[in-house]
């Protein structure tokens, strides 16, 4: 036994990105079973092997431990109804997913961005987990972007890629939820409380034109990852909404700096912005941020 926290270590552990797998195998009387995994890894080109580690706890350990074939399926971001499924439900799994078999009758999670089918190389016990090391047999792999894990969460780069297009390509305005010692920057008008936002110079993207505009409020500003990209229904035109952290700087004419747990008592000009400002307080407590896509009255949340 050690002495470390077992929280502070699943967090610090868990800091670590990935991707999500699902591991499937077959009993030998013909059970299909399978869990989430992201502990998979790829260990070596000659021979192809690889590995993934169940854990001694699981309900299908002992055929994981007894198998002689078993698959792995790399997730896709839109399967993250898969990933949850093969994480948690106890009802029959496969009858909430798409599959097929492969050549050992071992199912595949349809869909995936990349399947390995393999025979069992080596099988390590290594404390709480079994490390399952696979010799690969068949494997195909295709071009969509994969479903990530990170703290707890879940995370998609192909979402990411497509804010930052939009936010390059087609924004017409750019806004920030500026952040300054556990306050927001929002700016006072005569309809309500607003963001501070800018038109978009045509020969600029929309981080270029952000940063052009922290620039003339002076302080220090560093732009994070974008928080909101949506269509406004009004005039169809897209606005894309970064965080910001500020320093030093002075606060601009008429805007205020709001302590993060009283901006749910403002009131805001819009929808839009009631919702977008009340979703970074909830985030902003949990210490996870995600991203949002579509209009300003549905989309996705990411
Ligand atoms: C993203 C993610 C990754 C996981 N990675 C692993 C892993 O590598 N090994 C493992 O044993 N369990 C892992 N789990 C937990 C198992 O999926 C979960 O305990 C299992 O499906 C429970 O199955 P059971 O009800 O049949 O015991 C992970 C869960 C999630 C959500």
């Amino acid at each position: 036994m050690t002495t470390h926290d077992p929280k502070a270590l699943r967090n610090a552990f868990g800091s670590f990105m990935t991707g999500v797998t699902i591991v499937t195998a077959v009993s030998k009387t013909g059970e299909k079973v399978g869990f989430t995994a992201n502990s998979f890894t790829s260990i070596s080109m000659d021979p192809p092997l690889l590995m993934v580690c169940p854990a001694n706890k699981l309900s299908s350990f002992d055929i994981f431990e007894q198998c002689e074939h078993f698959a792995v399926s790399v997730l896709a971001e839109d399967q993250q109804h898969a990933s949850n499924c093969f994480a948690g439900s106890k009802e029959d799994r496969f009858a909430q997913v798409a599959w097929h078999e492969d050549a050992f009758g071992t199912p595949l999670i349809s869909g995936a961005v990349a399947h390995f089918s393999c025979s069992a190389f080596e099988k390590i016990p290594a404390g709480d987990h079994l490390m399952l090391v696979g010799q690969v047999e068949h494997f195909t792999h295709n071009e969509k972007f994969g479903l990530g894990y990170a703290k707890g969460g879940y995370f998609s780069l192909g979402m990411e890629h497509k804010a930052e297009e939009v936010a390059h390509g087609q924004c017409a305005r750019v806004g920030a939820l500026i952040e300054s010692a556990g306050k927001l920057l929002v700016e006072k008008t005569a309809e309500g409380y607003r963001l501070p936002a800018v038109d978009i110079s045509s020969e600029k993207g929309s981080r270029a034109t952000l940063a052009a505009f922290l620039e003339q409020l002076g302080g220090e500003s560093e732009i994070g990852q974008v928080f909101s990209v949506y269509e406004k229904s009004s005039t169809g035109n897209f606005i894309a909404f970064y965080r910001v952290e500020r320093t030093g700087g002075q606060t601009p004419e008429n805007c205020e700096y709001v302590p993060i747990d009283a901006l749910q008592n403002l009131n805001f000009i819009s929808y839009d912005l009631t919702t977008m400002v009340n979703r970074f307080v909830t985030e902003k407590q949990h210490g996870v941020f995600r991203l949002y896509v579509g209009n300003d009255l549905e989309g996705d949340v990411r």
